[in-house]
């Protein structure tokens, strides 16, 4: 077996993950590497959120009965755990969503509503990159629509970093928002967050950072990023879907207008107009997402457990391996970064002139689990001239044999196709 500095012991870990004992088809023994797209689930999570419906389950905020009692502090015993493992200065700045995409469409929606300093509208510039995620393209062409507000990005070098010769003019004093990935989703690249965050202060910009690849990954420090607001999504960090959440600094927090309207939101209704509670519960209406922000904290406790540093480490050593024994097989080009220093356990790449939905399809017989297409990032392919990558992710379980298993049947495909 194939042993690297840094890995950490898959064996223990693999046990907590019933899933990953999967057998599928011919008996092929799951290989799964689509961890950018969701993470598995562990045991010490499932049995939470088990327990939660079997115990504790109720609405939160409303009732005076044990059960409401119980739900309403496991509730916020999850923002507590959120707000430590983002190192945020106050539990108030963590807002609980739906996901990632819900954390920035509330940031594009705050700043499209939202009064002097912070309104976005036709005077005003937004600024994103081209190698954003359709989340974070998408909101901003949806407030510059709206709002008449120029909307420029960052473009991209051939080795798949971002272009930031041109800073001084993308980012002007007309900018109101940045808003950029820390991590590619697509092309794995690190992005060198400390250079846009100056730019953005000299010219009083805000600042949003989609940690959606980030969170799950590394040690995560709001603070250090100097950011205003970062995203996140829980399904890809050993938590449940339907749970994000946004980060934002408290004062904006308190300045910035709510985006959803209703219950549990306000501080008193007539039927003339409505006050809000304090954040985060302004951008919280209706009944939250309370087992998955329960299992979203059991998620955090287990990443805990094993040390994001740790997780980082073992990743590391893996995406430098996969490096390597990907660069072996003939007519494939990964598209992004090729040295693991730079870049996160996110790997793309085409095969020759094999379509990528082929790879995937062949993968997938081999038991491989691998995702194709545009990642949710069609201007990245757009822009390197290719309409689709395979693209293989790893997570804390997943192994050298598994990067072995991935390239084996890639030489399959190659041998499939002729
Ligand atoms: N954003 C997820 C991905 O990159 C779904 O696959």
């Amino acid at each position: 077996m194939t042993q690297l500095p840094g890995l950490l012991d898959t064996e223990a870990i693999r046990k907590d993950f019933p899933i990953l004992d999967r057998v599928l088809h011919d008996g092929k023994k799951l290989v799964y590497l689509d961890n950018a797209a969701t993470s598995q689930t562990p045991r010490q999570v499932l049995d939470v959120l088990g327990e939660y419906y079997e115990q504790h389950n109720a609405n939160v905020h409303r009732g005076v009965h044990v059960l409401a009692e119980e739900a309403t502090a496991l509730y916020e015993g999850a923002r507590d755990k959120v707000a430590e493992f983002i190192n945020a200065p106050s539990r108030d700045e963590v807002i609980f969503t739906k996901n990632a995409s819900e954390s920035l469409n509330l940031v594009a929606n705050m700043l499209g509503w939202a009064d002097e300093p912070y309104r976005v509208d036709a005077d005003t510039e937004i600024v994103i990159t081209e190698m954003e995620h359709h989340s974070n393209i998408v909101p901003w062409q949806l407030l510059a629509q709206r709002t008449g507000a120029k909307l420029k990005w960052f473009g991209l070098t051939d080795d798949g970093r971002l272009d930031l010769s041109d800073i001084d003019e993308v980012i002007t004093e007309k900018t109101k928002i940045v808003s950029f990935v820390l991590v590619s989703n697509i092309l794995g690249t690190f992005n060198p967050v400390e250079a846009i965050v100056r730019r953005a202060q000299e010219v009083g910009a805000l600042v949003c950072v989609d940690a959606s690849q980030a969170a799950p990954h590394m040690p995560l420090d709001v603070q250090a990023l100097q950011a205003d607001f970062v995203a996140f999504t829980g399904h890809k960090m050993c938590g449940p879907t339907g749970i994000g959440v946004l980060w934002g600094r408290q004062e904006l927090l308190e300045d910035l207008p709510p985006f959803l309207g209703g219950g549990e939101m306000i501080e008193t209704v007539s039927m003339h107009s409505s006050t809000y509670a304090p954040a985060p519960h302004k951008f919280e209406a209706g009944t939250p997402p309370i087992a998955q922000a329960v299992g979203l904290g059991a998620a955090i406790d287990y990443l805990n457990s094993i040390g994001m540093d740790k997780i980082l480490a073992h990743e590391h050593a893996l995406t430098e391996y996969a490096v390597k024994r990907l660069g072996e097989v003939p007519d494939l080009r990964i598209i992004g970064p090729t040295t693991a220093e730079d870049r996160g356990a996110a790997i793309s790449f085409t095969l020759g002139d094999i379509h990528p939905h082929d790879v995937g399809q062949v993968l997938d017989e081999l038991g491989i689990a691998v995702r194709v297409g545009h990642h949710c990032a069609r201007p990245v392919c757009l822009r390197y001239g290719i309409p689709a990558t395979t693209r293989a992710s790893f997570y804390l379980y997943s192994t050298p044999a598994e990067i072995d298993a991935l390239v084996d049947g890639l030489e399959h495909v190659r041998n499939f196709f002729g």
